[in-house]
């Protein structure tokens, strides 16, 4: 089953938006596999955000991430990668639509609320950035 890796950034844990996310997404239908609550560390911050390296607000965006805690998931379900970002709206908030989750609280590109995979790699790498495979849990069939 398709796995995905979302997180709610330093932003969205201290507007105690962590419970409203998390429903959002155990509404829709997906399972919750794997969670914690962490402070990243720079080193993880500047490879999680590699792709970005060369980008004039690297600096900044490692500097907001590691700033406080992170509420790092994997989520697992049908198309999990590319509806959940449905659901997290454009990652500029002047563009995302009402009824997501950054079109319904997020103002600023920067404190965007929330991060998740966009595609099929980069999933599994962020996904093993962030956890070992200890850490993951299976939901029995027919529950
Ligand atoms: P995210 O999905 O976590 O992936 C990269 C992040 O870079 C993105 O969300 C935004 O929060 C951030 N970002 C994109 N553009 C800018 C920008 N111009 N200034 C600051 N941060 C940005």
């Amino acid at each position: 089953m398709e796995q995905t890796f979302l997180m709610v950034k330093p932003d969205g844990v201290q507007r105690n938006l962590i419970g409203e996310i998390v429903g959002r997404l155990e509404n829709k239908g997906y399972q919750l596999v794997g969670a914690k609550l962490m402070t990243i560390p720079t080193e993880l911050a500047e490879q999680h955000y590699g792709e970005h390296k060369e980008r004039p607000f690297f600096g900044e965006l490692v500097e907001f991430i590691t700033s406080g805690p992170v509420f790092a998931m994997v989520w697992e379900g049908e198309n999990v990668i590319s509806t959940s970002r449905l659901m997290m709206g454009a990652t500029n908030p002047k563009e995302s639509a009402p009824g997501t989750v950054r079109g319904d609280f997020a103002v600023t590109v920067g404190k965007n609320i929330i991060h998740g995979s966009d595609s099929l790699e980069s999933a599994e790498r962020e996904i093993a950035l962030f956890f070992n495979k200890e850490e993951l849990v299976a939901y029995a069939k027919d529950a």
